[in-house]
């Protein structure tokens, strides 16, 4: 965009040429026409939090934690539960596989223990954390839904008895489908949870089973009646571009949740990038050299352009059924969640970006508010070091944190606007951070050239913002990587050094 255009504000931003109403019309000639977001499946782990920023050490971070103003101001929490049953062969979350006989027996309650412990110290450490209202509260992991309801139960009373829970506090519980065969579900919502979310991947139990999961298509389709049972919403996690999919095959599977009536079908698309060399997670099977190269040579994975053809498969299906990506990703039914059609935790995670407390090992958070600074905190990721930590001594399990300020701040805060699919409000980031998103550069030339890719577009009514097109949307995390936190944030490099 030219300079004059960019003074002229968002009015002269011109709508894009891309704004196709279907993304199936498109993602091969978008790739084409937008090199820079063809992000091959080894480089992709696309982290909507920041790489980059001030490193910050340890005692430094806690100071951080501890001195944020945040009483008064919206918190959230997540809990990171690092146990599986069985180790998914994608899978780069930190975890680890629970042991059989009398100390796997003993793993929920241990690992309850350890993040009460670290729940009770953060309290102790920033006092402030009491009195922030707490409007959502997440359990993940790892497999959440393995603590079971008794250890459940002692998360959840400690949560209600240190914490200030907004009465509506949305409690989410995340878990898999060989966790929801029984009463799990009935239980969890006695206890408290409001929410669910459940891993399925794929209704192709070839596709499942060559991944390493526990759980096959009925087990999968039992699961959602049990969530469908309780009235609450929930959302099924789906996967595309696994080996042994195809176009047909992912459709057939989202064909048979949107006659299910699944309020939300997450899809995420295989990320195979070696997040334990980045510091964040753990290496997958699928990241080591010698299996990727088998897998290529008898053409499991699936190439970029087959990857984008299932997702163009379940798009147009999900279009025709009614559903609306918000935050993206995420597909939701209309009317499940008021307020704009997005759930709880993602509006305030991802649109409003309040601070998030995390817990567990590998857990990352951060402490935002009405300044021009965010703080990121990283737990140490290590599992048996991270238990060490808390066995040893007095002091809370922080591996890092990092600052970010100026335009490193701006890049991430708007990597999270957009990822939340709403719209981006540039009176926002006035107030915030003294910024004219469409008149100061390097934010005007971004936004204009996301608008004349047809990547962003202005919403009817409100003169002051842009929100992704359905293509911004099918490419989100490429976008967020490449404009936001490399032309705004200045991140540069490949991989993380945390
Ligand atoms: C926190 S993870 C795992 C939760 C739960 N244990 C499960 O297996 O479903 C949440 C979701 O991330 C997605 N996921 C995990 N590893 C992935 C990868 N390497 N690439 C893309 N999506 C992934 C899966 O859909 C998974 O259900
Ligand atoms: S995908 Fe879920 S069950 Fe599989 S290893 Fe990862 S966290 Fe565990």
């Amino acid at each position: 965009m030219s300079k004059t255009a960019a003074s002229a504000g968002i009015t002269a931003l011109r709508p894009g040429t891309g704004t196709a109403p279907r993304p199936g019309t498109g993602l091969a000639r978008l790739l084409r026409e937008n090199p820079a977001l063809r992000i091959g499946q080894d480089e992709y782990n696309i982290n909507v939090t920041a790489n980059y920023g001030d490193q910050l050490s340890i005692s430094d971070t806690a100071e951080a934690l501890r001195t944020h103003p945040g009483a008064g101001r919206p918190a959230h929490l997540y809990f990171h539960v690092p146990l599986c049953a069985y180790i998914c062969h994608f899978c780069n979350y930190v975890k680890r596989k629970v042991a059989d006989g009398p100390e796997g027996e003993a793993a929920p309650r241990i690992w309850t223990d350890l993040l009460l412990d670290e729940s009770g110290r953060r309290l102790a450490h920033a006092p402030w954390l009491a009195h922030a209202p707490v409007e959502s509260v997440y359990l993940g992991g790892g497999t959440a839904s393995l603590l079971g309801t008794e250890q459940l139960r002692r998360l959840l009373d400690h949560i209600r008895a240190h914490y200030t829970l907004a009465d509506d506090c949305e409690i989410s519980l995340e878990g898999n489908p060989d966790n929801f065969q029984r009463d799990e579900l009935a239980e969890a919502c006695a206890i408290g949870f409001n929410r669910f979310s459940v891993g399925v991947q794929s209704l192709q139990s070839e596709v499942n089973a060559f991944a390493g999961r526990g759980h096959d298509a009925a087990m999968s389709l039992r699961a959602i009646d049990k969530l469908r049972a309780t009235g609450k919403p929930f959302n099924v996690d789906m996967m595309f571009g696994l080996p042994h999919q195809t176009p047909g095959r992912v459709a057939d599977d989202i064909r048979r949740l949107i006659d299910l009536d699944v309020p939300t079908i997450t899809i995420y698309r295989l990320r195979n990038a070696d997040r334990a060399k980045m510091g964040i997670g753990n290496r997958a099977l699928w990241n080591v050299e010698s299996v990727k190269t088998r897998l290529r040579e008898e053409h499991l994975f699936p190439s970029l352009g087959e990857t984008y053809a299932m997702r163009e498969a379940i798009v147009e299906l999900l279009l025709d059924g009614g559903y609306h990506p918000s935050p993206c990703g995420w597909w939701n039914r209309p009317g499940v969640y008021p307020d704009g059609n997005i759930p709880r935790v993602s509006r305030n995670k991802w649109q409003r970006h309040d601070s998030m407390i995390a817990y567990g090992p590998g857990a990352y958070g951060w402490l935002t508010g009405d300044g021009d600074t965010v703080v990121q905190t990283h737990n140490i990721a290590d599992i048996s070091g991270y238990a060490r930590r808390l066995k040893d001594g007095p002091g809370l399990p922080l591996a890092s944190g990092r600052r970010l300020a100026g335009y490193q701040a701006i890049g991430m805060v708007l990597g999270f606007a957009f990822k939340a699919n709403q719209p981006i409000d540039a009176g926002r980031f006035r107030r915030r951070f003294g910024v004219e998103l469409f008149r100061d550069e390097p934010f005007a030339g971004v936004f204009a050239d996301l608008m004349d890719r047809g990547l962003v577009e202005p919403v009817p009514g409100t003169p002051e913002s842009v929100a992704p097109t359905l293509d911004g949307e099918a490419l989100h995390e490429e976008i967020i990587s490449v404009y936001f936190h490399q032309r705004i944030g200045g991140f540069a490099e490949a991989v993380c050094h945390r």
